[in-house]
């Protein structure tokens, strides 16, 4: 199949490159696009809020599969850069979902648990009314109503809470915060489930690779458990070495703390869990546990 995967430069895009690299091994051709390049990947240029370009290069490829994994994701930016943020969230993906149906390919959108306004107390099913309370989680959900809108064959994947061993994330802050101070106070308020770009990845790899196109509609994708940002920060603290007892022979203590001592102008989702059960039922995929998934990806890191 030729697989389009645009922001191939981000998190997911890297993890997708990786899967093309190693696991794929040219059963399908993979097209890496994104608006800029990065040193040492191949990259073509495609800006997706441009939708001549985008309509060009889907048929220009005759693409089978259109992975969109480019979005505004700086949250607290969003608020203030809402045309950029609703340019890239909402127009973009309206603009690969109509190239999507002119060529006939089927679209695999990512979307977010900011969706929810994150006032539950259990897992979120793909049923519930969403409800965002940030400039970022509204522009994503217009983004999935313009993909569902358009008519063309897709998978919305929502997932959370993403990290891996590329861009900027909360793995990689915690990991050099542990490494250089002594003490850190850590949101204890906020609980979700940190998911690994790489199991993402592999995750629509596996649709795609397992011909499930087909099976359209809103799916959520998280790692399996549920922690605060306070257990997350002390995972990565504790497998670095970082912690009581640990290799490095330093110990950062991690204190937890409510989230209004870290004022911000973006209201967070207090819950963020997502419910995987449909996507397990429908895909037959396991989904991996995310302290599992997060000692494998910080060994990638650490070694
Ligand atoms: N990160 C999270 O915690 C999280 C949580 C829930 C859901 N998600 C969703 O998961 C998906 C993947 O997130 P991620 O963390 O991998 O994103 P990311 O690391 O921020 O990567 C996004 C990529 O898109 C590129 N891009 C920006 N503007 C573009 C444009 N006009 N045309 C084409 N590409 C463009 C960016 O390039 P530049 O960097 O050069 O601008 C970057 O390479 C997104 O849909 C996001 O909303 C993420």
């Amino acid at each position: 199949m030729k697989i389009l995967v645009t922001g191939a430069n981000g998190q997911l895009g890297m993890e997708l490159r990786n899967i093309a690299r190693n696991v794929a091994a040219g059963a399908h051709t993979f097209v890496f696009t994104d608006v800029n390049s990065v040193e040492g990947e191949e990259t073509v240029r495609l800006d997706i809020t441009d939708a001549e370009a985008v309509r060009d290069m889907a048929a220009g490829i005759g693409a089978d599969v259109i992975v969109n994994c480019a979005a505004y994701t700086n949250v607290d930016r969003a608020e203030d850069d809402v045309q950029a943020a609703d340019l890239l969230n909402r127009a973009a993906p309206g603009n690969l979902a109509a190239a999507a149906r002119d060529c006939g390919a089927a679209l695999i959108h990512v979307s977010t648990d900011y969706v929810f306004d994150g006032e539950g107390c259990v897992p979120y099913t793909e049923d519930r009314e969403p409800k965002p309370v940030s400039v970022y989680g509204r522009t994503k959900l217009e983004g999935e109503r313009a993909v569902t809108a358009s008519g063309c064959r897709h998978i919305i994947l929502r997932t959370a809470w993403l990290y891996s061993p590329y861009g900027k994330n909360f793995m990689k802050t915690m990991l050099k915060l542990t490494s250089e101070k002594d003490e850190l106070n850590v949101v204890s308020d906020q609980v979700g489930s940190p998911t690994s770009a790489a199991d993402l990845a592999d995750a629509i790899f596996r649709i795609i690779d397992g011909n499930m196109l087909d099976r359209q509609g809103i799916y959520h994708y998280s790692n399996e458990g549920v922690c605060s940002w306070y257990d997350f920060a002390l995972a990565i603290r504790d497998i670095a070495g970082n912690g009581p007892g640990g290799a490095s022979g330093r110990c950062c203590r991690i204190m937890p703390c409510h989230s209004d001592e870290f004022p911000s102008k973006v209201k967070r989702p207090h819950y963020s869990v997502l419910d995987k059960s449909l996507f397990k039922r429908t895909f037959g995929l396991e989904v991996p546990y995310w302290l599992d998934s997060l000692k494998a990806c910080m060994e990638r890191v650490l070694s």
